[in-house]
């Protein structure tokens, strides 16, 4: 036999960097039964998060901006992005193979996957386009996720139990901000971590690995016009965090109106986003599902803490058993010591 030679390969990352996938992938294969699925709908999300991102950097040139004249389910105004993002992840996600149903802010019902796709073992539930008011005067906007294993069996589509899961199930969670660059952030429980969006190349890459949200920030990110609705608690909360005290400086009000914007900042900067129930709105407004529980998964790998205020003992977002798709909780959520002194006042 002729003598071999062999050369070996470079070492380390593409030139560029770790893109999510590989990401994903790389994170995936320590787990020794792992089929490839994550790293496949990853892949699908990612593909649907740079098409929603394209058409979000298009709104004000194409036919898509203004309201579609329709409500949602949860009786508010869509503007036609949403149901565009909607469509996207739907499609994308579901030729892909690798779930059985889905759950979307702006469908009622559970999505089931139709017989011509392979049903998957994973359920995704997602909020397409939130903070869609703010497309219209070009400020941040996002896409957020959380994944699932399937618990109905068989090799039919899955059912509304399958959605209807703790937060501690969770399996994978993420966001995608469309901002100043674009971003997708995730977490399988095991950190938090942070790709860019590169438009030269078409690709996120790693660009905030192991992200930490710090133990206490000096920000507080509230809609305060709710303040004549909220009860005593949370207004003296409010009216404390505002307050110099001793060496103690007044927090700083940031709140864009998108929660993932403002989550970001928490994220990165720490601090405490909240919303509150009110005298209108006894849960609050934030869903459980695909708003406050992939959050609250994503802050807690990365260091804090989420809560929704009902108890004494805090009440956490993860611990928190749906009954119902769309089913709101009230929210605190940041940095441990930021939502420690929330809870406080409101806790009860
Ligand atoms: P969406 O656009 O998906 O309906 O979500 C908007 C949410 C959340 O992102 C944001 O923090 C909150 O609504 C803002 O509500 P207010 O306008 O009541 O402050
Ligand atoms: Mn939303
Ligand atoms: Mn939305």
């Amino acid at each position: 036999m002729a003598e071999q030679h062999l050369s070996v390969g470079p070492r380390g990352p593409s030139y560029h960097g770790t893109t999510l996938e590989q990401h994903v992938q790389i994170a995936q294969r320590k787990y020794p039964g792992a089929t490839g699925d994550l790293t496949g709908l990853f892949a699908q999300i990612s593909l649907a998060a740079k098409i929603i991102s394209s058409q979000v950097s298009k709104a004000g040139l194409a036919n898509v901006l203004g309201l579609t004249g329709t409500t949602n389910v949860q009786g508010e105004e869509v503007k036609k992005l949403d149901i565009f993002a909607n469509e996207v992840l739907v499609r994308c996600v579901q030729q892909g193979g690798h779930v059985c149903v889905m759950g979307s802010e702006e469908v009622a019902d559970p999505i089931a996957i139709s017989p011509e796709f392979p049903r998957g073992k994973y359920v995704l539930q997602f909020d397409p386009l939130d903070g869609s008011g703010n497309i219209d005067i070009n400020a941040s906007i996002g896409t957020i996720f959380s994944i699932h294993h399937r618990t109905s069996t068989g090799p039919g589509a899955g059912n509304l139990n399958d959605c209807l899961q703790s937060g501690n199930a969770i399996v994978a969670a993420g966001y995608v901000i469309y901002g100043s660059s674009n971003m997708f952030v995730y977490s399988c429980g095991d950190g938090v971590h942070g790709f860019t969006f590169d438009p030269a190349i078409g690709e996120f890459f790693l660009s905030h690995e192991n992200m930490q949200i710090p133990e206490r920030g000096d920000t507080y990110s509230v809609n305060e016009g709710n303040y004549h609705k909220w009860a005593g608690g949370v207004q003296r909360w409010v009216d404390w965090v505002k307050k110099p005290e001793g060496d103690r400086k007044a927090y700083r009000l940031r709140y864009i109106g998108a929660m993932v914007a403002d989550l970001h900042r928490t994220l990165l900067r720490g601090g405490i986003f909240a919303y509150p129930a009110d005298a209108k709105n006894a849960s609050g407004k934030l869903r459980l599902l695909y708003e406050a529980s992939p959050f609250a998964f994503l802050v807690e790998a990365a260091g804090g803490a989420a809560v929704d205020g009902t108890s004494a003992e805090g009440g956490r977002i993860l611990d928190i058993e749906p009954t119902k798709l769309h089913q709101r909780t009230p929210l605190y959520i940041g940095s441990k010591a930021d939502v420690a002194d929330a809870l406080r006042f409101v806790a009860g």
